[in-house]
């Protein structure tokens, strides 16, 4: 089939990559000439695993095509993918502004039968209004409006999305709905097809769900310091139960990233606006907030005073195999020790060039080094704010020879508390220091 991807960013660049590699032909269109020439010359413009080469097989195949031409875009596909940011508003709603020009844009320029789909992450009844929008500046062509949420993990997401959980189709109409499924015929997967609205709300309500799974573990993580108990045990018991699972239930120092804050904020919202206020998804947030500043205050209570220390933080980036930094728990929690006085030297395997980019403030207020090890050099403790496996396979015994006392706070229980003890270090964990201590 042909289609076209409006927005190469993260999910569209994914998305369209994907495509072409099970057949499709795609066209991906981005309004940054600077992004469509760096992809033209090969090169992608975010780390995701397993991406690049797709893209490179794919471009030279001739089944990936960029643009920056939204009318060749439009003429090329059957099915016109919406992939534009929808960024968070101050008040937490979505700001749609780039989905209504997309809107607006493709009414220009449409000029006959085209499945227009939304892959950003929206608020319910954004499809209505889409459709709204391409009605009211192209009232004489057909067209239908589809949602098909994604549901891509950064640093998986070629892996989620060619063999992804389910295929959610938000549709209408039983035409927009035959195209969709001809487009997904090549992958193996569970099809649900539903309408428009609750297929958006599937999307809010998912990552809200396993946020508040995050949350509850951690709220547990808190409990089991309190009682003397292990949360990894607590949450392999909880997750043994089928109807629980164990996936999500990995106690640190919270969500973080460009999918989960903003998504709950807007569902949040829109909950709000709609007369039914969600208010444990309130407590979601509350928990993930508390959970950075006890572990804040665990480091203070240790250290005393962090006025001019040097810590050493290993990571940046809101999680392992992304070079994403964008509301990151390990950047809020880098700030945070700055705006303490602390001397910050930081280390991420793929984080640190983004972090200088989106936080060039910060990343002007502490030091940044390749290697953990040269990070530790002098410090007073060392800090595990993203669990990269890279860090788990550091020398301790030389980590522990660097550092200025053997301290190590693990917000991301990427070490042994067993190990630690054994190799002398006083190391302070989430949800599990009775194990650290016994
Ligand atoms: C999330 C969802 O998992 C995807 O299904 C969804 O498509 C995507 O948002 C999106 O809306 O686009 P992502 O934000 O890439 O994906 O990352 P996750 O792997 O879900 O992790 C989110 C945050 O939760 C990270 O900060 C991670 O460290 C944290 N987390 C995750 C925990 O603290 N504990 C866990 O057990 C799992």
């Amino acid at each position: 089939m042909k289609l076209t991807i409006i927005g190469s960013g993260y999910v569209g660049l994914t998305t369209g990559a994907c495509f072409a590699k099970v057949g499709h032909h795609v066209m991906c269109v981005d309004s940054n000439p600077k992004k469509i020439e760096t992809l033209l010359a090969g090169q992608i413009p975010i780390y995701e695993p397993g991406l690049e080469e797709i893209v490179k097989q794919n471009t030279a195949s001739g089944r990936l095509k960029f643009t920056t031409s939204t009318e060749e875009g439009v003429d090329f596909g059957e099915i016109v993918f919406i992939a534009v940011p929808t960024p968070p508003n101050p008040d937490g709603s979505v700001d749609l502004r780039y989905v209504e020009k997309v809107a607006r844009d493709i009414a220009a320029v449409i000029k006959g039968y085209k499945v227009i789909v939304d892959k950003s992450t929206v608020p319910v009844k954004t499809g209505e209004k889409v459709a709204d929008t391409i009605r009211r500046y192209a009232p004489s062509v057909e067209f239908d409006v589809v949602s098909n949420p994604e549901f891509l993990r950064e640093g998986s997401a070629v892996a989620d999305l060619l063999d992804p959980d389910r295929i959610v189709i938000g549709a209408n109409s039983p035409r927009a709905i035959a195209k969709m499924q001809e487009l997904y015929a090549p992958f193996v997967a569970p099809v649900l097809v539903t309408d428009i609205n609750s297929a958006e709300l599937i999307k809010h309500a998912a990552n809200s769900f396993l946020a508040l799974k995050i949350s509850y573990i951690n709220h547990l993580s808190a409990i089991c310091d309190a009682a003397g108990a292990d949360v990894e045990k607590v949450a392999e018991g909880m997750g043994m139960d089928k109807r629980i699972g164990r996936a999500f239930l990995n106690a640190g120092l919270g969500y973080g990233g460009s999918c989960f804050p903003k998504d709950l904020a807007a569902f949040t919202t829109i909950s709000n606006q709609l007369g039914v206020p969600f208010h444990l998804l309130s407590e979601v947030h509350n928990i993930n907030t508390v959970q950075l500043q006890r572990f804040i205050k665990a480091i203070r209570d240790t250290l005393w005073v962090l006025q001019d220390k040097k810590l050493a933080v290993w990571g940046l980036s809101f999680k392992p195999h992304t070079d994403d930094v964008r509301s990151s728990v390990a950047v809020e929690l880098v700030r945070q020790l700055v705006s303490e006085g602390a001397r910050v030297t930081a280390t991420d395997p793929k984080g640190m060039e983004s972090f200088r980019e989106f936080e060039p403030e910060l990343a002007g207020k502490i030091a940044l080094v390749d290697d953990p090890l040269a990070a530790v050099e002098g410090a007073e403790a060392l800090v595990i704010a993203t669990e990269w496996p890279d860090f788990a396979e550091v020398d301790l015994n030389e980590v522990k020879k660097r550092l200025i006392a053997p301290l190590v706070f693990d917000g991301r229980n990427l070490l042994d508390p067993w190990t630690m003890k054994e190799l002398g270090f006083q190391y302070h964990c989430i949800g599990r220091n009775s194990a650290a201590r016994s």
